[in-house]
């Protein structure tokens, strides 16, 4: 269920002010299209001096940086899977980046974080099913850390009822 502790919206998730915003990168680290390539704009040249810095991210895993001129105090890099079909461990791949991203916040003192829908553009995944995964770890970390609260940030008025319909 929508709450207090967790949101949906339609919008551009460089223009939230929240702790941090969740970068859906590749694996460089160094910027691309998408979501990556807005955050990286809105965010400034400082923003990928530091991640050069980061030595890249694996699929699955996440690191933390500086949200510069972004409104958000920090940006989570993350490394959707691309979507083979599904049989290339797709899905644990993705629980595995809501997960590590939400302890790193945690690990940081960190409370408020947006999400875009990881891997759901670029790399091809089934919006439905990477929704599925999102709310299900989302719910689960919402139960386990009290202090928690999520913003899902969609980019288009499907996948926001997609959310919406997932968290009912
Ligand atoms: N705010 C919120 N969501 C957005 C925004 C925005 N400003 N812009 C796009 N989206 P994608 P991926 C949505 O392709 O599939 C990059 O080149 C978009 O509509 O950004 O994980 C990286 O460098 C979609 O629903 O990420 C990687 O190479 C979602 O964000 C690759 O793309 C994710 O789409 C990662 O692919």
């Amino acid at each position: 269920m929508e709450s207090e502790r967790v949101q949906v919206i339609n919008g551009d998730i460089t223009r939230l002010d929240v702790d941090a915003i969740v970068n859906a990168a590749n694996s460089s680290l160094l910027g691309g299209g998408g979501v990556d390539g807005a955050i990286h704009r809105a965010a400034g040249p400082d923003l990928l001096a530091e991640c050069k810095r980061l030595n890249g991210c694996q699929t699955g895993q996440a690191k933390i940086t500086e949200g510069y001129r972004l409104p958000a105090k920090k940006v989570i890099h993350t490394v959707g899977p691309v979507w083979y079909g599904g049989e290339k461990g797709e899905p644990a791949l993705l629980a595995a980046c809501y997960r590590n991203t939400i302890q790193l916040l945690l690990d940081n003192g960190l409370r408020e974080i947006a999400f875009p829908a990881i891997s759901c553009g670029v790399y091809g995944y089934p919006a439905e099913q990477a929704v599925a995964i999102a709310v299900s770890e989302v719910e689960q970390a919402l139960e386990q850390h009290p202090q928690l609260k999520v913003i899902f940030c969609c980019f288009g008025e499907e996948m926001e009822s997609l959310y919406r319909a997932r968290l009912q």
